[in-house]
């Protein structure tokens, strides 16, 4: 069967991530967390406290960043490691999201990450999500879905998933960094965050995880099957 890529881009919370495990699972495709890698590349610029806004900072930050995902031996699920170390409960804290968005923003950190993305992808049969995924790294893509959800459903959905990794905070914290970094991500200059005019969106706010998941798969089958018909028809 041929192979397409699916982008799905969005705003923090409305469930990209979770869709896209499970879309990549239903058709045996690869799942690429895009916001993970710039939540490791903050964790690395963090940790060796060098700044954002200091270009030189960025460019020693850039020279030994290493991200690559890793099945879990029990679960299965890819986790995210950076520069050999697991740092995938790390990057989901609120001190990682708190920045992410300001080194995102930086065009040296997005190079080298978008690189590294359309290489990982370049076989085609995955799924990655992001911000960027329909309008930069893959603008090819066979199906591109824009996914949002309203800010409230989006904080409470995250306040959960924090709570299951043992951090409580509160609702209105999470609303202001979600807030802020849809802000931040939308007016960038480099590489928005939009919904690209070939995109299919989708409103998650008053749908199940399960009608969302059926919705892109239906889409991707239907992507699918009008791929083969053309390089049937091209022969
Ligand atoms: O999970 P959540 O939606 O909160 O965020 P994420 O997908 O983990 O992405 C974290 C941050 O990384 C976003 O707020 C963006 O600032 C940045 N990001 C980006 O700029 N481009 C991407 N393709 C993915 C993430
Ligand atoms: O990647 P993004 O930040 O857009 O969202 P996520 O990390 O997938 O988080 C969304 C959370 O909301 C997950 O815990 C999902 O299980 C949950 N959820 C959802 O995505 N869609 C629904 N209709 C209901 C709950």
């Amino acid at each position: 069967m041929g192979k397409i890529v699916i982008a799905i881009d969005g705003y923090s919370g409305c469930g990209k991530s979770s869709t896209a495990k499970a879309v990549a699972r239903d058709l045996g495709y690869t799942y690429i967390d895009s916001g993970a890698m710039y939540r490791a590349a903050t964790l690395h610029f963090l940790n060796r406290h060098l700044s954002p806004t200091n270009p030189k900072d960025v460019k020693s930050g850039l020279q030994d960043l290493e991200i690559t995902f890793q099945p879990n031996p029990d679960s299965g699920q890819q986790e995210t490691y950076l520069n050999g170390l697991n740092v995938e409960k790390e990057i989901r804290s609120m001190r990682v999201s708190e920045r992410v968005s300001d080194f995102a923003k930086v065009k040296e950190i997005r190079e080298e990450l978008v690189a590294q993305q359309q290489r990982l992808g370049r076989k085609k049969g995955v799924v990655m999500d992001g911000r960027d995924i329909g309008s930069v790294v893959f603008p090819d893509a066979e199906l591109k879905v824009f996914m949002t959800a309203d800010l409230d459903t989006r904080a409470f959905r995250r306040q959960q998933e924090l709570i299951e990794r043992g951090e409580l905070v509160d609702l209105e914290d999470i609303k202001a960094n979600l807030g802020q970094r849809d802000e931040i991500d939308s007016n960038r200059k480099e590489s928005p965050l939009m919904k690209v005019a070939d995109a299919v969106e989708i409103d998650t706010s008053n749908l199940t995880f399960a009608e969302q998941v059926a919705q892109i798969v239906h889409l991707a089958e239907q992507r699918i099957k009008q791929t083969e018909d053309y390089a049937s028809n091209h022969r």
